[in-house]
């Protein structure tokens, strides 16, 4: 937290329960405890591949067979994960009308699986497969096979329905989440490093429109010391149940507890 000596978790309580519809921008980080790996850092994907050679739209229009190593890499464990605490947290605030859409920039689905209703998907989603020359769609799970790249019917190799580095964001998410932004009371970030633009424009927006940013992260970010008013330093599972802990303490309409925990 950056002012004052209160606890953090009950001023951030204090916020969400004060100004209630609360936003959340989520990243990489919340799905860790899934065992899906972040992007940055040490474990991180950019350590194992280079963004330059793996992620970006040329990359994959000069080289598909390489790009399709990282992103076989995606599908599979995208495909065998499932929501942590974290997610089913955030679905709880939903439920119980604290937050009211939840912008993400991860593409791995565990949202929706968690019973979030109001997903706004920033980066696409790996559930679809599309191609970038006749631009017919498929389901992935219907053309993809581990070890081989999946072919469109016209006989060009499929990409995933995600946002390479070079493509633009899809307009329709780009315009809700500006929307959400502008008119939220509280924005919770989750789990970003905040260093991929647009995305990481979307708390400023939220800022200067009048929201409070809470960040919730294991480490600082660049928005820590510049928008953040508070920074629930820790797992995103731990924060965010302490922080429906209290407010249900807070709030006689106690909020369900997930499946499991
Ligand atoms: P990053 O990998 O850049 O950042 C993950 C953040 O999560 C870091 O700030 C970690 O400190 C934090 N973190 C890790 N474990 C956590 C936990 N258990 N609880 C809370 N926080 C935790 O991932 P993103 O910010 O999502 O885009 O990356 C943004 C974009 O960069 C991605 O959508 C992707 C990537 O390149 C594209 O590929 C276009």
């Amino acid at each position: 937290m950056r002012a004052g000596g209160s606890d953090p978790i009950r001023e951030a309580v204090r916020l969400l329960a004060e100004r209630r519809n609360a936003v959340a921008l989520t990243g990489a980080g919340i799905s860790v405890e899934s065992g899906i790996p972040s992007f940055r850092g040490a474990q991180g994907m950019w350590a194992k591949y280079d963004p330059m050679e793996y992620a970006t739209l040329r990359a994959f229009l000069q080289s598909p067979r390489k790009v399709w190593e990282m992103l076989s890499e995606m599908v599979s464990v995208c495909g065998g994960a499932v929501p942590n605490a974290a997610h089913k947290w955030l679905a709880a605030l939903e439920e119980t009308g604290v937050v009211r859409a939840v912008i993400t920039q991860n593409v791995d689905g565990l949202h929706q699986a968690a019973g979030s209703r109001r997903v706004i998907e920033y980066h696409g989603n790996m559930e679809e497969l599309i191609c970038v020359f006749c631009w017919k769609r498929y389901p992935t799970r219907e053309r993809w096979t581990p070890g081989a790249v999946p072919l469109c019917d016209c006989g060009e190799i499929l990409k995933p329905n995600v946002v390479l580095f070079g493509e633009p964001i899809p307009w329709l998410a780009q315009e809700q989440a500006e929307e959400e932004a502008r008119t939220c009371g509280v924005l919770l970030v989750i789990g970003t490093s905040a260093q991929v633009s647009p995305a990481c424009d979307i708390p400023r927006i939220a800022k200067e429109s009048g929201a409070a940013v809470v960040e919730i992260n294991t480490e600082p970010t660049p928005l820590t010391v510049s928008v953040t008013d508070i920074h629930l330093r820790g797992s995103a599972s731990e924060v965010l149940r302490r922080l429906l802990e209290e407010l249900s303490m807070d709030d006689e309409t106690s909020p369900s507890t997930p499946s499991g925990h």
